[in-house]
């Protein structure tokens, strides 16, 4: 599982550049809420080393009234107060101002953060996985069968919302951490040039170590992703073959296989953890050792009367303690870089996968098929190099109905998906009413088509909406003609809301053949002229197998059927039977014709009516009828004497 994942992500790597310019694409969108929110930390940046300038004045004011052979104090903006003004009036209306710029930005602060959840969880989030989610509803079945349902979940939901922190985390913070690291550098150089170099130099070895982890951190995110999805995988198997679990009572090994896989991704945080802790305290050891610089030689600059205590000493330790936090803070940017990079790739790798299957743009509406389909030499795989089809070609008629048979895994299945284009063949063509499939319009071609699953997926929603799930719009009228067609009425009427019960809610126990014929009617609703059965009896048993069978001979009735099947019941009234074998045709006709030539129908078709000979010999076993009666023991007869 988590081998597989990370070959899948191993197969579209992009480069730091090429991610860089799709994030900052992403950022340009929204432009607008960019720059407010950037105007907003600028403003609260002024309004910041204000609140630090007014406090050094403060503390001046009181050392000046103290000791007038102290400095007098030297007040911003060319300001002076009016010259009957005591220390104390000064002091006071100073702090008016302090509390005042607080508040201030107590409010701004406010509206920054609603600015960028806003811009965050209000539009870029929701675009991300909006725009994901539409890409899946496009990609190919292959996309699917590839990366695992929880990969795919995750991209969506987690994978989007820490795509974002490009934007927040990194360009909104880092402008912000450069346009203050640039703010705070000025002003300290505007105390004293040398005390800015001595301390700075601590802060270089700052950036080493950031710089260091972060090159460390990256790998680790990526790693954890994965193992994360294959412990969702893992978690929503459970839960969906829970019945297979417990039926093994297999409970045991899967908790097993939980917990390792927990323990595994928990293992995998502790490393990324450990290397965090170490960082965090070096980076504090770090920006402590710029303080005792300052105190040593600041504390001397101070005595030597080169710079005053307020405005000089107090407000360079404020503004080289917020330098040194904005340097601290690169580690978070640095680890929103690594995670949303980490995210981005995942998220990109889905909105670039390829639509293998597309829709030419001068693709032409094919009208109304008759039904009339070809297959012209295909040749078909699901990777290059192993085929699962070679070289089939047959015609089928309109109103025809083409039974297929043949072992499992003998390309039943491929052959009837490559007839809505779910894939497209290597080689060859395939022809509705003469013309490529690559040609006509994709939906317009596909809802002429209906297709019933061997398994089938009912949504948890009412039985109309599920029969009309092909066109919400259709009226109760038709909804109900469909059910009809599909000898599904009946039992509709006999559940609790009838069309208005909804599906998988406790209480409403469909059995398989019921199943079956919701998903015949859901078929039907759109009237196709050409009908896809694949193996619809396999999850039926055999005792209720005639209520469907019925159904479908029904259902069959004017349009062009593809039925793959092993039960000859439903094979043998078919025009034409393909007999599959390891993706060739091994042969074709009708069933009177398969049962004269030696081959896997006619073994089948032996061992089938036998069967149904001992059950008819039970039956009539009180009777003096001879060993085989009844139709079946004719046709058994008949094949056996064609084998001499
Ligand atoms: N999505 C898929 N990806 C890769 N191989 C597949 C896929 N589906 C089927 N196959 C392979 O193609 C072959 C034919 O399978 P299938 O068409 O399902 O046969 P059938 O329906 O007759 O049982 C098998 O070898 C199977 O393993
Ligand atoms: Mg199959």
């Amino acid at each position: 599982m988590s081998e597989r994942l990370s070959t899948d992500l191993n197969q579209r790597r992009y480069s730091t550049g090429e991610l860089v310019r799709r994030l900052l694409a992403l950022a340009w969108q929204f432009r607008g809420d960019c720059l407010l929110s950037l105007c907003q930390s600028a403003a609260l940046l002024l309004l910041g080393l204000l609140g630090l300038q007014l406090l050094g004045v403060v503390i001046d004011v009181i050392r000046h009234a103290l000791d007038a052979s102290q400095r007098a104090p030297a007040y911003p903006f060319g300001w002076t107060p009016p010259a009957g003004w005591t220390p104390l009036q000064v002091v006071t209306v100073l702090s008016v101002i302090i509390v005042a710029q607080a508040l201030a930005r107590a409010v701004l602060t406010y509206h920054y953060n609603m600015t960028t959840a806003r811009l965050t969880q209000g539009k870029i989030v929701p675009d991300l996985r909006a725009r994901t989610y539409a890409k899946l509803q496009r990609l190919s079945f292959r996309f699917f069968h590839v990366h695992g349902s929880s990969s795919i979940f995750n991209r969506v939901t987690g994978d989007a919302q820490n795509t974002r922190l490009f934007v927040d985390g990194v360009l909104l913070q880092g402008l912000n951490m450069l346009l203050t690291l640039a703010a705070y550098f000025v002003f300290m150089w505007h105390i004293h040039a040398t005390l800015t170099v001595a301390c700075l130099s601590v802060t270089v070895g700052l950036w080493w170590v950031t710089h260091y982890y972060s090159g460390r951190l990256r790998p680790g995110y990526e790693r954890n992703r994965e193992l994360y999805d294959s412990l969702v995988q893992l978690f929503t198997e459970s839960v969906q073959g829970m019945q297979t679990v417990k039926g093994f009572a297999a409970e045991g090994p899967q908790m097993r296989r939980f917990e390792a896989a927990n323990a595994q991704v928990s293992n995998q945080q502790k490393r990324i953890f450990r290397d965090l802790s170490v960082f965090t305290p070096a980076t504090q050891l770090l920006s402590q050792l710029s303080l005792v610089i300052l105190f040593g030689y600041g504390g001397w600059l101070y005595v030597q009367g080169q710079i005053s205590l307020g405005s000089g000493l107090v407000v360079f330790a404020g503004l080289l303690q917020q330098f040194n936090g904005q340097v601290a803070n690169i580690t978070t940017i640095a680890n929103s870089v690594q995670q949303s990079f980490t995210a981005a790739q995942r998220v990109f790798e889905v909105l670039d996968a390829p639509t293998e299957v597309q829709n030419k743009p001068e693709a032409m509406t094919p009208g109304r098929l008759s039904g009339r389909l070809a297959f012209d030499g295909v040749t078909f795989g699901y990777q290059s190099g192993s085929e699962v089809l070679q070289q089939v070609s047959f015609e089928a008629a309109p109103g025809q109905v083409i039974g297929l048979f043949g072992m499992t895994g003998s390309g039943k299945t491929s052959l009837l998906s490559l007839i809505p284009r779910f894939y497209d063949p290597q080689e060859g063509r395939i022809l509705a009413d003469g013309q490529d499939l690559r040609d006509l319009d994709l939906d317009d071609y596909r809802r002429q088509i209906g297709i019933v699953y061997q398994e089938t997926f009912l949504f948890s929603n009412t039985v109309a909406a599920n029969i009309a799930f092909g066109n919400p719009h259709a009226d109760a009228a038709h909804i109900e003609a469909a059910a009809r067609a599909a000898s599904a009425h009946e039992f509709i009427l006999k559940m609790p809301e009838g069309y208005e019960t909804v599906l998988g809610e406790s209480g409403v126990d469909l059995s398989g053949g019921q199943r079956q014929r919701l998903a015949l009617a859901r078929a039907l609703l759109l009237q196709p002229p050409v009908l896809i059965l694949d193996d619809p009896t396999a999850s039926v048993d055999p005792g209720t197998e005639h209520e469907i069978a019925s159904a479908l001979r029904k259902a069959m009735t004017g349009r062009t059927t593809f039925i793959a099947a092993n039960r000859l019941s439903l094979l043998r009234r078919a025009d034409i039977i393909l007999v599959l074998d390891k993706g060739r045709l091994l042969q074709m006709g009708a069933h009177a014709q398969l049962v004269r030539q030696p081959g896997p129908y006619r073994e089948t078709a032996l061992l089938q009516l036998m069967d149904l000979g001992e059950e008819e010999e039970k039956a009539d076993a009180a009777g003096p009828e001879p060993v085989l009666a009844g139709p079946a023991a004719k046709e058994v007869e008949e094949i056996a004497g064609s084998r001499i």
